[in-house]
C-alpha cells in the first residue's frame, strides 16, 4: 500500500522539493498552497491555512480519494523582519496566522483520520531561528519557537494513538524565502542602520545557503525511518555547530557572538 502524504507550502522552495522528490520515491504526496489549483491529476489543491474550515474540507476530499493519510508535512510559512518597536501589530498577528496557526490548523484537520487509523507522522518545520532568539526576526523566531513546545506537548499527547511528530530545524537554504521576507523600518528609526546591517548578513547567508533538495532527501528518510528522532536540525556545519555551542557554553557568551556575527 502507498503512503499517503500531504505537504503544504509546495509551490516553492522546501515544500514544492519534498512535494516532487516523495512522488519521484513512489509516495502518494498531495500538494497545498494558495496559488496551486485544485486538481487531481496533479494531486494539488488551493489552501490558504490559516483557513481551518477549507483544510479539513480538503483532508476530508483526501481521505475520499485514497482512504487514509500517512504523513503531513507542515511546510507553508514565511518571514517578517523588523525591530520590536518598529513592526506592526498587523504583521504580527498575521506572522503567527501563517506560520504557527497554520500548522496548528493542519494537524487538527489530519488527527482523527490519523488517530483513528492508530498511526500517523506529522513533520513540522521550525528553524534554527526556533532555536536561537535572532534579532530583527522576533516575531519569526516567535512564531517557530510556538512550533517548537506545540510539537514537544503534541508527541506526548497523541503517541499513545501511534502518531509521531518530528521537528525539522533548517539552517539557511537558498528557496523564495528571502525575496519574500517583509521588512518593517523607516529611515527615521533608532534601529534603521542595525537592522540593514543584520538583515543584510543574514540575507546573505540565505542566498548562498545550501540547496533544499536536502530536506527534500532528509524528509524522506524520517519518512522511511522506523525509528525517527524528535528533532533534525539541518543546514551548514557553522550553524549545527552554534546550535551546539548554545547547549553547552553560557547564554552571555553566546549573544555576544551573536551580536559580532550580525554587527550590533
Ligand atoms: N529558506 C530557509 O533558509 C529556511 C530556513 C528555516 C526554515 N524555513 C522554513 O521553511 C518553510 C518553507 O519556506 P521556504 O524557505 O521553502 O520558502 P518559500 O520558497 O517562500 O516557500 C514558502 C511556501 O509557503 C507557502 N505559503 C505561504 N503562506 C501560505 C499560506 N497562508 N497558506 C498556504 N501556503 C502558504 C507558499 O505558497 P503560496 O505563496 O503559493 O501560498 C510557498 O509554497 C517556512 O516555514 C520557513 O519558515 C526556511
Amino acid at each position: 500500500m502507498n503512503k499517503i502524504a500531504l505537504v503544504t507550502g509546495a509551490s516553492s522552495g522546501f515544500g514544492l522539493e519534498i512535494f516532487n522528490y516523495l512522488n519521484s520515491k513512489g509516495i502518494h504526496a498531495y500538494g497545498v498552497s494558495r496559488t496551486l489549483k485544485d486538481s487531481l491529476q496533479n494531486r494539488t489543491f488551493t489552501l490558504d491555512v490559516t483557513d481551518l474550515t477549507k483544510a479539513n474540507e480538503v483532508v476530508k476530499r483526501l481521505i475520499e480519494i485514497e482512504g487514509h493519510i500517512d504523513v503531513l508535512i507542515n511546510v507553508a510559512g514565511f518571514g517578517i523582519s523588523g525591530a520590536v518597536e518598529d513592526t506592526p501589530i498587523e504583521a504580527i498577528k498575521r506572522q503567527m496566522d501563517v506560520n504557527f496557526l497554520g500548522t496548528v490548523n493542519l494537524t487538527k484537520a489530519v488527527l482523527p483520520y490519523m488517530r483513528e487509523n492508530r498511526s500517523g507522522l506529522i513533520i513540522n518545520f521550525s528553524s534554527i531561528a526556533g532555536l536561537i532568539g535572532l534579532p530583527y526576526q522576533a516575531f519569526y523566531s516567535s512564531s517557530k519557537f510556538a512550533i517548537e513546545g506545540f510539537s514537544e506537548a503534541l508527541r506526548m499527547e497523541v503517541e499513545q494513538f501511534g502518531i509521531r511528530v518530528v521537528v525539522v530545524e533548517p539552517g539557511d537554504f537558498k528557496t523564495g524565502f528571502t525575496s519574500k521576507r517583509e521588512k518593517y523600518t523607516e529611515e527615521n528609526s533608532p534601529y534603521y542602520e542595525k537592522f540593514y546591517k543584520a538583515i543584510s548578513r543574514m540575507e546573505k547567508d540565505e542566498t548562498e545557503g545550501s540547496n533544499p533538495r536536502i530536506v527534500a532527501e532528509l524528509i524522506y528518510k524520517i519518512i522511511s525511518s522506523k525509528n525517527p528522532h524528535d528533532k533534525y536540525v539541518v543546514g551548514p556545519f557553522s550553524e549545527k555547530l552554534f546550535v551546539i555551542l548554545k547547549k553547552i557554553l553560557p547564554e552571555n557568551l553566546i549573544y555576544a557572538i551573536f551580536k559580532m556575527y550580525y554587527g550590533l
